[in-house]
């Protein structure tokens, strides 16, 4: 069972979306939710992750908030520092650009951009070497989870992410469990299923560091305003990955508000 003191995040992965306009829109749409209704800072971390051409861009549109909204990079270069990596973004470039947060390991990347888990492992090290907090996901397939290979899958991910941490670098990591297999399917994990899965990753983490009672895991796979409130009851449950619902402002911000409220 988690603590009870973990502040839920809701981050909003809008993958390679949207254009340039409607993305502009959709921020102040959001910006103008948290003006109405506001969501405390103490009560749910928010982050949205923009293609990297909008992530200054939307960063300054989020500091036009009445809170912190983290702006977060959607993937990081294998390699660090700057140099002739024609097409690569770093990890000392986001930092340079005040981006402090970036997602690793999700299953696009992993299935169909070849990260392997060197891959991984190289971005997850730089990183948190150049300061930045990683979230890094996991997740199993259909067809291991109906082989019965879930638990050792995600629990496999865990372990190629802690060959890589170290001791002192725990407390910049953020999990993300999203099954594969609900990831823009319109099917989510049963709230009990979740829940039983991410009792293991805690079980896990809790083994390796003395800060994983306390880390947040995050819940990815079709979350939508309306299965929200039931996620976030889930005790071990600290938070949404969310694709397609954080293309629209309301359900983006009602996820959120579900998070501050139930947690
Ligand atoms: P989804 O995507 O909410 O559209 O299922 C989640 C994710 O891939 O992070």
């Amino acid at each position: 069972m988690s603590g009870s003191t973990i502040i839920p995040w809701v981050v909003g992965n809008w993958k390679m979306n949207p254009m340039q306009s409607e993305a502009q829109q959709l921020v102040q749409q959001f910006v103008g939710l948290l003006q109405e209704n506001e969501i405390a800072e103490a009560a749910c971390h928010i982050g949205i992750a923009p293609v990297a051409l909008a992530l200054n861009q939307v960063k300054s549109h989020l500091e036009t908030a009445n809170r912190q909204i983290y702006t977060v990079a959607q993937n990081v270069s294998c390699q660090n520092g700057t140099g002739a990596y024609t097409g690569e973004i770093s990890a000392d470039l986001l930092k340079d650009s005040q981006i402090n947060f970036v997602l690793i390991g999700h299953s696009e990347r992993r299935e169909l951009f070849a990260d392997d888990v060197k891959a991984i492992q190289e971005k997850v090290t730089h990183s948190l070497a150049s300061g930045l907090t990683v979230i890094y996901c996991v997740g199993e397939s259909l067809t291991q989870r109906e082989q019965g290979l879930a638990d050792q899958v995600v629990l496999q991910q865990i372990c190629d992410l802690a060959a890589v941490v170290k001791a002192e670098q725990w407390q910049h990591i953020v999990i993300a469990y999203e099954p594969i297999w609900a990831i823009g399917t319109g099917k989510t994990a049963s709230p009990e299923d979740a829940q039983a899965m991410h009792a293991k990753i805690r079980e896990g983490l809790s083994q390796i560091t003395p800060v994983g009672a306390q880390m947040a895991i995050l819940y990815g796979g079709s979350v939508k305003a309306e299965n929200a409130v039931e996620l976030a009851a889930c005790p071990d449950i600290n938070g949404a990955l969310v694709g397609g619902a954080s293309l629209n402002a309301e359900s983006f911000y009602k996820i959120a508000q579900a998070f501050a409220h139930t947690k």
